[in-house]
């Protein structure tokens, strides 16, 4: 099984779990073991990267889950509709409208996806992120879709119930309620508005008034770019992709019970996206901390319950190896997704209080989180957690997240 390590705690002789990436380009393949070269190379040029090595004593130990085919799954449907948007993105900078042709391919690559993702059905929404400020739009538009994609796909009965309920004739074909395509479209151009505003997306400070104008009117510039070819329900997918369950969106402020199942979809994608995802003036937030707040948290209300709760049950908090710092001063290592208590996984303890690996005759069987109350989780990688034993109320900050305050990225998140 794997474990999580940050580069400074790389040391020669050590296997590669998953290979070493960066964007789509593999830097050291999965199963190379780690020279000295390697592992300087790696603390000159990537000392932030978290690097999956293989444990076999912890193998020894237990059954593990292994999420390596979703995330696999995520890499190949994320990697065709990027590639897909590349092309389009070129043409469309400094253009104020899109032809039919210029979306052709993109529209075949998102055909192809959903087709790819029918036959590889996930349980768990894993995603790679990227750090390039350049191609944000283009990998957060392909991630977007695809946790779109995987949403929809896990409440179909809700999406048609809702699309009956919201249109006149009540009476809807059930294939034409759950085509998916028109929300794919519409997640992949829903930021073609942004394409022109690198002076915002990028901005580190307080945007002026009139940059936040421009940035509050983004939904409805894509829309006016979209060409006549494009259904109507993508055309609405991207004009209210940034409405809130409560109200407190924009551009029209519409309610979770008027607004379109597959605005809420966007929505909570799209923020899920933007939080997780590092930029130019933050880090990315924990998937933790994400889900915390979008379940518990004060912007819960922006979202629709049903559709957080399916991120509930497919995002993982903790991943596969990751390390969790106990109340015992132990630190253990995360073997088990707990489907019913997400953020109380399954765990082997493998580090002492001075973190120095345990030896096989010292580790026990997995511990259930969610049933030994008196082990607490306090910190995954230096981020306290004690807001998980919380319900209400606001996680206190990260201190490694220092820059989370900036104005272009509140618009976005919450
Ligand atoms: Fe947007
Ligand atoms: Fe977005």
């Amino acid at each position: 099984m794997p474990i999580v390590l940050s580069v400074p705690e790389l040391q020669p002789g050590m296997r590669l779990y998953q290979s070493v990436c960066n964007e789509y380009t593999v830097l050291l393949p999965h199963g190379k073991i780690l020279d000295q070269r390697d592992v300087d190379a790696l603390r000159r040029r990537y000392p932030d990267l978290k690097i999956l090595i293989a444990d076999p004593l912890l193998d020894e130990m237990c059954e593990f889950q292994d999420s390596s085919k979703d995330r696999e799954t995520a890499r190949q449907a994320t990697q065709t509709v990027s590639q897909a948007f590349a092309g389009v993105r070129k043409k469309l900078v400094g253009r104020t409208e899109i032809r039919s042709a210029d979306i052709l391919g993109l529209q075949r690559a998102a055909a192809q996806v959903l087709q790819f993702m029918k036959e590889n059905p996930v349980t768990a929404l894993l995603l790679e992120k990227t750090h390039s400020a350049d191609t944000y739009i283009q990998e957060h538009s392909a991630n977007v879709f695809y946790i779109s994609m995987v949403v929809g796909n896990s409440i179909k009965q809700y999406i048609v119930e809702e699309r009956e309920r919201l249109s006149k004739s009540q009476q809807l074909e059930r294939s034409y309620a759950l085509n998916l395509a028109p929300l794919a479209m519409g997640c992949l151009l829903a930021d073609v508005g942004m394409l022109n505003l690198q002076d915002i997306y990028n901005a580190t400070g307080p945007l002026t008034p009139e940059q936040q104008e421009r940035l509050r009117n983004h939904p409805v510039a894509g829309e006016k770019m979209l060409p006549p070819s494009l259904s109507a329900v993508a055309r609405m997918v991207v004009r209210t992709h940034h409405e809130n369950f409560n109200g407190s969106g924009y551009p029209y402020g519409m309610k979770g019970e008027k607004l379109h199942v597959f605005s809420r979809i966007v929505r909570a994608a799209d923020a899920f996206d933007a939080a997780t995802s590092p930029r130019v003036y933050k880090k990315a937030k924990t998937e933790a901390r994400v889900l915390w707040e979008m379940t518990y948290g004060p912007m819960r209300e922006h979202f629709d319950p049903v559709i957080t709760k399916v991120f509930t049950a497919m995002v993982h908090p903790f991943p596969i190896g990751a390390k969790l710092k106990l109340s015992n001063g132990y630190t253990a290592v995360v073997v088990r997704q707990n489907s019913k208590a997400p953020f109380f996984p399954f765990i082997i303890i493998a580090f002492d209080d001075q973190n120095r690996r345990l030896g096989k005759e010292q580790l026990r069987p997995p511990i259930e989180l969610s049933r030994d109350r008196q082990l607490k989780i306090v910190s995954c990688d230096g981020e306290d957690l004690s807001y998980i034993y919380t319900t209400s109320g606001i996680a206190p900050a990260n201190p490694n997240n220092k820059d989370d305050g900036s104005e272009a990225f509140n618009y976005a998140y919450p």
